[in-house]
């Protein structure tokens, strides 16, 4: 029979999360949960070292047919009290790491079947790309090994049940097994690993996970269109600015059409209605609400639906008033109120043309790109 360990009782602190990273999600699992089921297939005994006070939650996680043990203070340890689970007619033992989420099914198999063709230890590895330098404490290069030589490797790494008890019975600390059968003087063979079978480690390494699961970030886009007529003896609100000394333009709120035009890409990019569903002339509160506040509004909403802002665009199209020297400071107010977000700021004329090339009014054409959190 074969038994498997599945190390997860790390914090993460490369990671930086809250919560342990085996517990974070990753597409529509946990790491813990896929590392689970890269295994699963192969192993009729699975052990998984939970961080302490953990254990429940992974409990509930990966199922009652499988048993859950408080980790140690270091990878190793944990790897040791998990072995010391492991049932007595175990014939190979697969230890896994849960942060290598995405091995695939097929890479345990491969490990078990050099396991079952004599093989006493076996461990994924990959070319080494990168030239590898050996450096004193002072940063200086004292060697440069042969990188044709090298394998980054990963798990799940497969040994006998006899031979990974006796590289553990030593207590040595090693940032992989194999390393402990080494220092016996048993040969571990190398087979060939799998990209997709990479180390999460830290916040970046998701964006490559995702991408490994074909679930690249889900990206949405909209455009949005507002237009006013000018009003003598109104304030002129633009782009989240006051603009002194212009007339402004009609409209239940500011009359910020800059600022509108984002908010409808917004609406349009997340599918949560208009301008008009949201804050219209039946919701009085929002009568006279400046530009930002429908901004700020929008971007609560677009983050309780689960998304959040890429970037922003903005066309101003009207002859005046003069976009250009106050430039910095409206992306300014309109990135504030959009929480940073990445904002662009353009103006044009129609030359002449159409209602606001005859001076009528003002208009804006905005693009919104959102991603799903
Ligand atoms: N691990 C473990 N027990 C420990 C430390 C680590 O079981 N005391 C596990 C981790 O949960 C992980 C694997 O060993 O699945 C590889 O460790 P690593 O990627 O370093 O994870 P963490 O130790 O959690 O991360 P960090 O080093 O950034 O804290
Ligand atoms: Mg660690």
């Amino acid at each position: 029979m074969i038994a498997a360990i599945i190390a997860a009782a790390g914090s993460g602190e490369r990671f930086g999360a809250a919560i342990p990273k085996a517990l974070i999600q990753l597409g529509d699992r946990t790491l813990i949960e896929h590392a689970v089921s890269a295994i699963s297939s192969v192993a009729d005994q699975i052990i998984v070292t939970a961080p302490s006070g953990y254990e429940k939650e992974i409990q509930t996680l990966v199922g009652d047919g499988i048993t859950v043990v408080t980790g140690g203070a270091t990878r190793s340890e944990s790897v040791r009290i998990g072995l010391s689970k492991v049932s007595a007619d175990a014939e190979y033992v697969l230890i896994h790491d849960a942060a290598r989420a995405l091995a695939s099914p097929d890479l345990a198999k491969r490990v078990v079947a050099a396991l079952k063709s004599g093989d006493v230890a076996v461990i994924p590895g990959l070319a080494q790309t990168d030239t590898v330098k050996i450096v004193d404490a002072s940063g200086i290069v004292t060697s440069t090994p042969d990188r044709a030589a090298m394998r980054r490797v990963q798990t799940p790494q497969g040994f006998t049940y006899k031979l990974i008890s006796q590289a553990h019975a030593q207590s040595g600390e090693a940032t992989d097994d194999a390393a402990l059968v080494e220092s016996l003087g048993k040969p571990v063979r190398v087979i060939e690993g799998e990209e997709r079978a990479i180390k999460i480690t830290t916040p970046a390494d998701m964006a490559t996970a995702l991408q490994f699961l074909g679930k690249s970030t889900n990206f949405k886009s909209g455009v949005g269109v507002d237009a006013h007529h000018f009003e003598a003896g109104r304030q002129l609100w633009l782009a989240g600015l006051l603009w002194p000394d212009q007339d402004g333009v009609e409209g239940h709120s500011d009359g910020d059409v800059a600022a509108h035009a984002i908010c409808d890409a917004l609406f349009a990019a997340s599918g949560l209605g208009d301008l008009g569903s949201n804050f219209g002339t039946n919701k009085p509160e929002y009568k006279g609400a400046s530009g930002t506040t429908l901004l700020k509004e929008t971007l609560a909403l677009v983050e309780k639906s689960g998304y959040a802002i890429s970037h922003v665009s903005v066309q101003v199209i009207g002859n005046r008033p003069k976009i250009g020297s106050r430039r910095a400071e409206a992306i300014a107010s309109l990135s504030t109120a959009l929480g940073g977000a990445e904002v662009a700021l353009l103006a044009t004329t129609t030359d002449g043309m159409g209602l606001t090339g005859e001076g009528k009014g003002i208009a804006a054409i905005a693009s919104a790109l959102i991603y799903s959190k």
